[in-house]
């Protein structure tokens, strides 16, 4: 597919012949580059304030497609769809009292509700793997906001990396992944959350599909105790997986001491090759988790261990434990 070239910058096609994986920078020439490319059904990686997202238009077949088959990913895995406030979302999903309630309590931010889906959505059915329920989330992140209102348009952006691979946090982290594989990364940074959106169902009774940016004591508050979905055979949510987000050494978790030939990712004060927090802050590690298994696979090299201190199972801590049980579990 050849896209008309903005002015003064140069075509570019996408699908199996790819050229280079173009990097925008988040000024207004950028994102209006961007926006083209979206429009014309091209695959951009953004920043959001939890991982990067790999963007392709919610409405587009093609564009959906794209995103599966850039990342490698299952198809039974449906994808979040992006929007930039509330009055877009509700075009998409239906929201009754609780959801309105629990949307103006944490958007825009680290949030993804599962809603029943309008008959009227307009959605590419790739994008909701055909269920009769959407995942919608408003992002935080200024990057993101401006993209989507440059586009116009609904999002569908899974993590911007290579499927079951360890998520993106940083522009440089995409490339690692998809280059070649998408048509361009907009750099806005490293990702403040650092993982990825609480995922809240709200199509029965308000059901935890995946623990992440917004702590579940938070959400818990609201409304009560809740219930936790999904089943690592039969994912409805891709980080459902028993294997997700692996890094390509070895992992063991709860490590209170480092043996031989270990890389020890640490938490708190004490030895390490790297530190999530040396001042034991959920926040701080969640932010650096994706970046620093990285680091750690590097210096661990071919064949080799990471071994990672105890993390507490509160706050983030819930969501970083998760993604660290995935990168530990046997590789499928
Ligand atoms: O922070 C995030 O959520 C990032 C950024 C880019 O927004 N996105 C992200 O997307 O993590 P992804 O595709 O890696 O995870 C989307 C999750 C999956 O676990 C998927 O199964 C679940 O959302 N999901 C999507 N639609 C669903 C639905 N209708 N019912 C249940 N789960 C759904
Ligand atoms: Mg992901």
């Amino acid at each position: 597919m050849v896209i008309p070239a903005t002015p003064g910058i140069k075509p570019y096609a996408t699908s199996q012949k790819m050229n280079e994986t173009e990097t925008l920078t988040a000024t207004p020439e950028g994102l209006a580059r961007a926006a083209a490319i979206l429009g014309a059904q091209g695959l951009v990686a953004f920043p959001t304030e939890t991982v990067y997202g790999l963007g392709g238009d919610a409405r587009s077949d093609l564009a959906v497609a794209r995103i599966f088959d850039a990342k490698g990913r299952p198809r039974f895995n449906p994808l979040i769809v992006h929007v930039p406030d509330m009055a877009s979302a509700r075009t998409f999903a239906v929201f009754d009292a609780r959801a309105k309630a629990v949307a103006a309590a944490f958007w825009p931010g680290p949030l993804t509700l599962v809603l029943p889906l309008r008959a009227d959505a307009g959605l590419s059915p790739l994008v909701t793997a055909e269920l009769n329920t959407v995942a919608i989330r408003i992002p935080a992140h200024p990057v993101a906001q401006a993209l989507l209102r440059a586009f116009g348009g609904p999002l569908a952006a899974p993590s911007a990396n290579p499927s079951g691979r360890v998520s993106p946090t940083r522009a440089a982290h995409v490339i690692d992944g998809l280059s070649g594989r998408i048509d361009a990364v907009i750099d806005g940074g490293s990702c403040a959350v650092g993982v990825e959106s609480t995922i809240l169902g709200l199509v029965e009774e308000p059901a935890l599909l995946r623990p992440g940016g917004i702590a579940t004591e938070a959400l818990e508050a609201m409304l009560g105790p809740l219930a936790t979905g999904g089943n690592a055979e039969k994912p409805n949510a891709p980080g459902q997986l028993a294997s997700h987000y692996a890094p390509g050494a070895a992992v063991r978790l709860n490590a209170q001491t480092r043996l031989p030939d270990e890389v020890r990712l640490g938490f708190g004060p004490g030895d390490a090759d790297l530190n999530l927090s040396a001042k034991a802050d959920l926040i701080e590690a969640a932010a650096n988790l994706f970046h620093m298994l990285r680091e750690a696979d590097v210096l661990a090299g071919r064949g080799g261990r990471i071994a990672i201190a105890p993390i507490p199972e509160q706050g983030l801590g819930r969501a970083i434990n998760d993604r660290l049980r995935r990168a530990a579990a046997p590789r499928g």
